[in-house]
């Protein structure tokens, strides 16, 4: 179980962050935290581009900012929206990569839960690193 105390930090890191969110063309702000097994808390907003693909996700970037300093074993993360929307599917599987136990509470701007959940639950029987461990690859 997550301490309040963790989840508090995390709540209040992805908060924070949450307004140099880049997002000139949806102007939907998202916030995130991603809390490591090592106490470390790194932090992520969307980014968006001309190009509308190339934009990158709040939850992805605070993932891909942990493995980029040798972090990748994490216990939760907390995401900040206008309304409390839910993690997309891209960032459902980014996260399935690292842990299915993972926490994920989902928060609205006003700082209210509307989902604590798992990874597990988010992305049910999500393809991962085990499906590519085959006899032939080995
Ligand atoms: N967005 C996130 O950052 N996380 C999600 O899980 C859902 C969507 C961003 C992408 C885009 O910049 C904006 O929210 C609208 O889709």
């Amino acid at each position: 179980m997550l301490a309040k105390e963790e989840r508090e930090r995390i709540i209040k890191s992805a908060m924070r962050v949450r307004h140099f969110a880049y997002a000139p063309y949806s102007h939907y702000q998202v916030g995130a935290a991603l809390l490591t097994r090592s106490g470390r808390i790194f932090t992520g907003v969307n980014v968006e581009n001309a190009a509308y693909p190339a934009g990158i996700c709040a939850e992805r970037t605070a993932i891909f900012k942990a493995v980029t300093a040798g972090e990748k074993d994490y216990i939760a993360m907390a995401v900040v929206t206008e309304n409390g929307g839910t993690p997309c599917g891209s960032c459902r599987q980014v996260m399935a990569e690292f842990s299915l136990e993972m926490s994920v509470i989902v928060l609205d701007e006003t700082g209210k839960i509307v989902l604590d959940t798992t990874v597990a639950d988010l992305l049910p029987g999500a393809f991962g690193p085990n499906d590519l461990k085959t006899t032939s690859n080995q």
